[in-house]
């Protein structure tokens, strides 16, 4: 363990000195260039070379410590304990000294790397440090500084056609705000405009959780097998397993089906463009007729959590279009697909809408969250409609300037395109040499958000884990892939080795 922690990690970090001085981070900025092929040089002088398996997993300092943990923390959902600081670039490490490239990255959520050195500097800064220690509530006292540290920031990578942000704390809570958001829209639109004053009938009938007398209720639109998150709004519009939405109570909103197609994408045209077609009169239908009329429509890109369900660029002008002629709100989840996984800085981006999205929710590889907009009508008339304490947090959109510093300096999104490609020709290859483990292969042209089917997903991911790599599934048997933004097809390589390993072992 002690030889690789000095490989990588923040111990490592702090006994090079090459983050302490300015003379030396302006060293570190000067070997980052555009060029992938100078990333490669950099980023794997600083990871181990490979995956290196020790012990069991969990090994015994593992099983100590998740046993302390156990007594004070449910730890029946643990995955891998970790070790944060020994952890570097694409590889996480373990208690035992395990070393997994990690394909998996905090369920799609580090985006340039384990104890990446430039992020480590952005969190040295004065201004960081001011920012976690002065925590302000944000909607009351902004820092002086937070128009500048937004467009620096959050609002330099907005979507085409979005200039506005509502921050946010996770993705389920930048979902829920956004549906809050899209309620107060069409509500103010039923009144007559932002200038009609609420009438006292409104507000006796909204403190008895009743609706205002005269109006019919409303609701959002969302997929089944969907995931938009966990509290209470966006539970509902969650449909991917019973597990997540038991026993809560949820509101009476209409799901259409996700359009069921078959893989690849392009062998099937004829026959996915049917069953998209049926899925959008299905929402036209539900727009039209369900009890509670739709103000927004809420769908992923890449349905995520539900299993890598995909739909074509078409299927999503579509929806646009069916969205815009019934007045109805479209919002785009991009929790788990944006910030460069897909090839593109939003996965919508590869959609060529005619006109942009209402709204898109951000969270994950952001490490902050929120929704972007661009009507000024989506801000409620009034001061604290939509409104907490923290509404976001400072510190976690300074790390975001920081990600996209180092995305913008390494091109990484370009980078994530053509490794992606890389890495589907090998699956593609792999997905013939063994029939029936890698069904479904999806996410061509999708960077590295790639996906496949395989009868024994649960074995297949436990076995990975044995042989160096860690993956996680999603829906009933997917094997879902979300490397980080700095993986490269060394890294692919290493990846395909294993796959191959693992397909033998459960053979
Ligand atoms: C598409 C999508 N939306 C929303 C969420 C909820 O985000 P969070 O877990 O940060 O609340 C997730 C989480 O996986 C997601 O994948």
């Amino acid at each position: 363990m002690a030889s690789r922690t000095l490989q990588g990690g923040t111990r490592a970090l702090q006994r090079l000195p090459l983050l302490s001085s300015s003379s030396t981070t302006a060293r570190v900025r000067r070997s980052f260039t555009s060029s992938t092929r100078v990333m490669s040089s950099f980023y794997q002088s600083w990871e181990p070379k490979g995956p290196s398996v020790k012990t069991e997993i969990p090994g015994p300092k593992a099983k100590q410590a998740i046993s302390e943990l156990n007594q004070v923390f449910d730890t029946r959902s643990l995955n891998m304990l970790t070790d944060y600081y020994s952890s570097s670039g694409n590889y996480i490490v373990d208690p035992d000294g395990n070393t997994l490239l990690d394909v998996y990255a905090q369920i799609a959520s580090i985006p340039v790397g384990y104890n990446n050195p430039h992020l480590i500097e952005a969190a040295r800064s004065e201004q960081m440090v001011n920012a976690l220690i002065n925590r302000p509530a944000l909607g009351n006292f902004p820092p002086a500084d937070w128009a500048s540290v937004l467009e620096a920031g959050i609002l330099k990578v907005a979507p085409k056609g979005l200039n506005q942000v509502f921050t946010a704390m996770a993705g389920s809570d930048a979902n829920e705000t956004a549906y809050k958001a899209a309620f107060m829209w069409k509500r103010q639109q039923e009144r007559g405009g932002a200038n009609v004053e609420f009438t006292a009938e409104e507000m006796e009938s909204a403190m008895k959780n009743e609706l205002s007398p005269g109006s019919k209720p409303l609701s959002i639109l969302s997929f089944k097998t969907a995931f938009h998150g966990r509290l209470f709004g966006s539970l509902s519009t969650t449909r991917s397993k019973p597990i997540h939405k038991l026993d809560i109570p949820a509101f009476d909103w209409p799901q259409a089906t996700f359009p069921q197609v078959k893989y690849p994408l392009d062998q099937h045209a004829k026959e996915n463009a049917e069953a998209e077609r049926k899925a959008l009169e299905e929402v036209e239908h539900l727009i039209l007729n369900y009890h509670a009329r739709p103000c927004a429509v809420v769908i992923e890109p890449i349905q995520s959590e539900g299993g890598d369900n995909h739909a074509s660029p078409a299927f999503f002008r579509g929806l646009r279009e069916v969205t815009k002629k019934h007045d109805v709100l479209l919002i785009v989840d991009e929790v788990q697909t944006g910030v460069g996984a897909t090839g593109k800085f939003w996965a919508h981006e590869h959609w060529d809408l005619p006109t942009p999205p209402d709204m898109v929710t951000f969270s994950k590889k952001a490490q902050t969250a929120g929704y972007y907009f661009g009507n000024p009508e989506l801000r409620p008339n009034k001061p604290y409609r939509q409104f907490n304490t923290w509404m976001g947090d400072p510190a976690r959109a300074l790390l975001f300037k920081a990600i996209i510093e180092e995305i913008e300096r390494l091109d990484l999104v370009r980078h994530t395109a053509k490794v992606g490609d890389y890495l589907y020709g090998k699956l593609e290859a792999l997905s013939k040499k063994y029939p029936g483990h890698f069904d479904n292969l999806r996410g061509k042209g999708m960077g590295t958000f790639i996906a496949f089917d395989n009868p024994k997903r649960d074995q297949f991911l436990a076995e990975a884990k044995k042989f160096g790599v860690n993956i996680g599934g999603s829906g009933q048997s997917a094997v879902r892939l979300r490397p980080m933004l700095i993986f490269e097809q060394s890294h692919a390589d290493i990846l395909i080795d294993v796959l191959e390993k693992v397909v033998k072992s459960l053979s």
